[in-house]
């Protein structure tokens, strides 16, 4: 039986702040932005948004196609969690209003655990294959202001129902894993940004990238030739590059160059949205499926990293007809509709963030169909923005 992602679609921020914007205040090169790390834009969120809010508005497309009848469990994975108990998956279920009769919870591993959501979804249709999974991977990357990693944050939530016969992309059984306990990037309790070893991450990401691989060829995965396309994580686009020309190294590929060039169609999302953590490999896909012609009978490899660290390789191969399943209109839209921001209003917002504490009431300033209102007696309020 074939099972895999059946629908997928994204949603980021309402406001976006251009590179450039950080470059020209902080005496930066826009190069190292452009060229250095592979960076154009990030995705910002508004006062009143939040994982869930983008998280509804990613899995609404979904839920408007396909009704929610047969989804009894909703995965919902983030290292952005906006409660320390209960699942933002719960408070998803209840913007959306869906039935009752559903399992809902969250994951997390950095940015690993969408991966690890998708994976338990196919075995749980492989258990009940009349049965749907709602996959969402959401987060909002954040870094000190003037930190180094400050020009690679950004958001996104990608929304993905896994159900058997899917129309988009047939998850393949062998799977490459890799496990270490390091510290390169985490968030402590007590912080609202991450803290990072940043070259530290960067070589245990590529480590990872030979280690997962490995584990693949022996669990019997499909050799580098027979993968047509490569996803990976993209905490900035240039990290794609380097691990890809780390698997060909380790794969003793002649052309590097011409391998290189086919990742372009996976960048082109993250180049505008920035770090999304779980969503970013998924929103390789994505971008590939959106920007891409032909790729019918073609077989991609996803390479999902999570700091911490855990690394999954796996493959999968996308049916005929999946054009016409697409929403590739929806999802430039949703990128060109973003309102530019100046770097002093991005200051101030990110500022603003860790005053909000206690009760309070968020200002409406979405372009979204949902909107997160504020906080009363330590509960989160959400509501829908019209
Ligand atoms: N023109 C062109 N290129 C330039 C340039 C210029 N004027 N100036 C610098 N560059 C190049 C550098 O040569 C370098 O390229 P190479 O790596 O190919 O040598 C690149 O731009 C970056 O320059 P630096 O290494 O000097 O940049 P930095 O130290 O200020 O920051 C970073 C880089 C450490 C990755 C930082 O962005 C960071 O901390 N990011 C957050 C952590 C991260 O994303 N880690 C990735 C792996 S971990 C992971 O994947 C999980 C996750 O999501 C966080």
């Amino acid at each position: 039986m074939k099972i895999g992602i059946h629908d997928i679609a994204a949603a980021t921020g309402s406001l976006v702040l251009d590179l450039a914007e950080i470059a020209t205040n902080t005496g930066t090169d826009l190069a190292k932005f452009h060229r250095g790390i592979g960076q154009f834009e990030m995705s910002i969120n508004t006062v009143d948004e939040d994982i869930v809010t983008m998280a509804a508005r990613a899995a609404k497309p979904i839920l408007d196609r396909h009704g929610s009848d047969n989804i009894r469990t909703i995965l919902f994975a983030t290292e952005s969690g906006v409660d320390q108990s209960k699942s933002a998956g719960v408070f998803l279920h209840g913007l959306l209003g869906l039935p009752g009769n559903c399992r809902v919870v969250e994951l997390k591993e950095a940015c690993y655990s969408a991966t690890a959501a998708l994976q338990f979804a196919v075995a749980m249709v492989a258990r009940k294959p009349e049965e749907k999974v709602l996959v969402i991977a959401s987060d909002i990357a954040r870094y000190e202001l003037d930190s180094s990693g400050e020009p690679t944050q950004g958001g996104g939530a990608v929304a993905m129902l896994v159900s058997a016969d899917p129309a988009l992309f047939e998850i393949e059984p062998a799977t490459g894993l890799w496990t270490s306990d390091v510290m390169d990037f985490w968030r402590p309790n007590d912080r609202s940004t991450a803290v990072v070893d940043g070259h530290y991450s960067m070589q245990v990401y590529l480590d990872s990238v030979g280690k997962a691989w490995s584990d693949f060829q022996q669990a019997g995965g499909n050799s580098f030739d027979e993968i047509d396309y490569f996803c990976y994580h993209q905490p900035f686009t240039r990290m794609a590059v380097k691990a890809h020309r780390r698997l060909t190294e380790i794969c003793e590929v002649e052309d590097v160059d011409a391998s290189v060039a086919t990742l372009e169609p996976t960048m082109i999302y993250n180049r505008r949205l920035g770090n999304s953590y779980t969503a970013s490999v998924f929103f390789a896909l994505l971008s590939l499926l959106d920007n891409s012609e032909n790729l019918a009978g073609k077989r991609v490899g996803l390479f999902s990293y999570g700091s911490g660290a855990v690394a999954e390789f796996f493959t999968g191969i996308i049916p005929e007809g999946y054009e016409k399943h697409l929403r590739v209109a929806h999802h430039a839209e949703m990128l060109d509709q973003r309102t530019n921001i100046d770097y002093a209003d991005y200051r101030a917002r990110h500022a603003a963030y860790d005053e909000l504490t206690g009760s309070y009431e968020t200002e409406r300033q979405t372009n979204g169909d949902y909107r997160f209102a504020g906080v009363v007696d330590h509960k989160r309020q959400y509501r829908n923005a019209e």
